[in-house]
């Protein structure tokens, strides 16, 4: 009786071997099977709920999440949450995701000099960054390997803003346009973003550095922060028309947002004066400003690009894999995506790429 029993107790140990091996071997004989994934849980901390183009950064990542369902066998739960401008609110919010078991956080810092609260719970659970938009200091995006960033080259945009000006200004027609008083100076106000925001910073001295070194002569008028917002804008652009009656010739915004604030207060004070306006971002309504030429151009800042990269990144630290070779890094660390120029001559290309 016994005798039997051991015999058929190895029989089925015998069979339970062919089996796992067969079926080893329907998983691809040679190579080894790998886990199928079932969820990646993607978090995306934002500064702030209404910033456009920080928004239009974000539908890119959740569009990309979305199709990438559809073509692997996955499920992504991507979750948006922004700061009301506070990092230490942003520190919490960090905090419950990683509780949460979130694979990855996406992070556009509020205070960009203030990134350790992240970092310091990042790196004790292992869980990877990837900073977007507000740029981190080398300092703190250097202390771990899972630390990234994306975004773009502040002094490029500083460049093509001002490119667009000198275009227009060498043009001798375009420059008697714009210099009404005819005093061979351009008198200009600047609109910046946050103050120490890499992106006002520099666009700020690099753009009329530019103006300068191309041998144009400038007077600045008045300098005031809008917070990167329309209505901030609106009304800073009030109070300088209230200043400057007659004098403004050009207006340069470190984004589209303040540069179409501008334009609201110049409108709506019948400004006599018709200024050059510029701005960056190339959000669609500013595009629609240029075709219209009641905006003299705008500096493309790609959203697009940089939702997705983020989300390629994402997906793969997610899952403890590297950065996927399509994502190409600079020092290990920054992915940097081109500005370019966009004036009435090539508007309607940017219109066309937005109904894509
Ligand atoms: C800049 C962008 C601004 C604003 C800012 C927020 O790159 O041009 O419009 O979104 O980021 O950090």
């Amino acid at each position: 009786m016994k005798k039997t029993r051991h015999c058929c107790s190895l029989l089925l140990i015998s069979l339970m071997i062919v089996l796992s091996a067969a079926s080893a071997c329907l998983g691809g004989c040679g190579t080894p099977a790998q886990p199928a994934v079932r969820e990646v849980k993607i978090a995306v901390l934002t500064y702030d709920d209404y910033d456009t183009f920080v928004n239009s950064v974000t539908r890119h990542m959740t569009r990309w999440c979305r199709q990438k369902e559809k073509e692997d066998d996955v499920r992504i739960t991507i979750d948006i949450v922004g700061a009301k401008k506070s990092q230490l609110t942003q520190n919490d919010q960090a905090r419950n995701y990683i509780q949460d078991n979130y694979d990855v956080l996406c992070v556009n810092l509020v205070d960009r000099t203030d990134a350790s609260g992240i970092i310091d719970k990042a790196v004790a659970s292992g869980t990877p960054v990837i900073f977007f938009n507000r740029e981190p200091v080398s300092e703190d995006l250097y202390r771990w390997d899972q630390l990234y960033y994306v975004g773009a080259i502040p002094s490029q945009s500083g460049e093509l803003q001002a490119r667009i000006i000198t275009d227009a200004l060498s043009d001798p027609d375009k420059f008697d346009g714009i210099d009404v008083n005819d005093n061979g100076t351009i008198q200009y106000v600047m609109l910046e973003g946050e103050a120490g925001h890499q992106d006002s910073l520099v666009r700020t001295s690099v753009c009329t550095n530019s103006i300068v070194n191309a041998g144009f002569s400038l007077e600045k008028l008045g300098d005031e922060y809008a917070n990167w917002d329309r209505d901030q804008a609106r009304a800073k652009m009030k109070e300088l028309i209230d200043r400057y009656p007659f004098q403004i010739e050009m207006v340069i915004a470190n984004n589209d947002d303040m540069a179409l604030g501008a334009l609201d207060a110049l409108t709506e004070c019948d400004y006599p004066l018709d200024p050059f306006v510029v701005g960056i971002n190339g959000t669609p309504e500013a595009l629609e400003a240029v075709r219209t030429m009641k905006m003299d151009g705008s500096v493309y800042n790609d959203a697009k690009s940089q939702g997705e990269t983020i989300m390629e990144m994402a997906y793969a630290l997610g899952q403890g894999l590297p950065v996927p070779d399509t994502v190409e890094l600079t020092f290990d660390k920054y992915v940097f995506t081109p500005y370019s120029i966009i004036t009435y001559d090539n508007v309607q290309e940017y219109l066309n790429n937005e109904n894509d």
